[in-house]
């Protein structure tokens, strides 16, 4: 297929997880893509296990410096940009009685700040038809032990795509969000050392997923390749939620079911 034929592509985070899945979709589809992430290694492995259309810049989008860098570094290597895919995002639980200011900085400076300066200067680079995809996540939709902060900054993630939006329609580049549910990446090992404390966690998670299992990273790329692409021309500003039906069926999740 080709519904990103020719399009320069960048998805943040593109290294693992959905970023990696999006990535692949974004190639498969007839894009030229860059990825980004902080560990040069995985990063590098990534881009050759991407093949010939990808390229990769290493980089903390917690820090302006390196979003400037990246803008520049598309700049220069492609002379535009045409879609892009802000995947990058870190998280961790963390209750409000013991959670550090540390914490707070890190995951609200790379999912908040880094969103917004990246676009900033991402914006720049693109032209009439543009398309920019946030991801942010169902978490905000409900309070869970632990993920105030988390929750607060995708909450903001998804605001900014209804701001963003409204600031730049008028060239004719659109911004949309996708809220994932629990999908099963390296995400949660990130978080979780232990192998027992995981699965309880995973197990926990699928309870709660009226499909009654995690949802993939190549069922979310789907999504992206959607909103990245012409066929959602008039799909501006919105949400796309890919969760197996935990926000708006969840009575339905195993976890109630159970007799
Ligand atoms: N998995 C889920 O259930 C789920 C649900 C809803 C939303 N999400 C969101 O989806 C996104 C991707 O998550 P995932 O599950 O695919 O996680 P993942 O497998 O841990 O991938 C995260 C990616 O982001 C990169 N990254 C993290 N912080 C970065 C930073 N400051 N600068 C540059 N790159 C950075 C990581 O590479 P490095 O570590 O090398 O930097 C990696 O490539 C996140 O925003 C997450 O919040 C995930």
């Amino acid at each position: 297929m080709s519904r990103l034929r020719d399009k320069i592509g960048l998805v943040t985070g593109g290294s693992s997880g959905i970023g990696l899945a999006t990535a692949h979709a974004f190639v498969r589809e007839g894009a030229q893509v860059i990825i980004t992430g902080r560990d040069s290694r995985t990063l590098l492995e990534a881009e050759a296990e991407l093949g010939g259309r990808a390229t990769s810049i290493c980089a903390d989008h917690a820090v302006r410096a390196d979003n400037v860098r990246v803008s520049q570094t598309i700049l220069e290597r492609f002379g535009r940009l045409d879609i892009a895919f802000l995947n990058a995002g870190v998280g961790g639980p963390a209750s409000v009685e013991d959670a550090t200011e540390e914490h707070f900085d890190r995951i609200f400076d790379t999912n908040v700040k880094g969103t917004f300066f990246l676009v900033q200067e991402l914006s720049r680079l693109m032209g009439p038809g543009g398309s920019i995809v946030l991801n942010s996540s169902i978490a905000p939709y409900g309070g869970a032990p632990g993920t105030s902060m988390y929750s607060a900054a995708k909450a903001a993630v998804r605001v900014f795509a209804r701001g963003f939006s409204a600031d730049l329609i008028h060239r004719q580049i659109r911004v949309n969000a996708i809220a994932p549910g629990p999908i099963d990446t390296p995400i949660f090992a990130r978080y979780r050392k232990d192998p027992a404390d995981l699965e309880k966690h995973m197990e926990r998670l699928r309870s709660f997923v009226p499909a009654g299992r995690l949802g993939l990273p190549e069922e979310v790329a789907e999504a992206v390749v959607y909103l990245a692409s012409d066929a959602s021309a008039f799909v501006i500003g919105t949400e796309l939620v890919i969760d197996g039906g935990a926000s708006e069926a969840p009575h339905a999740a195993p976890i109630y079911l159970r007799s």
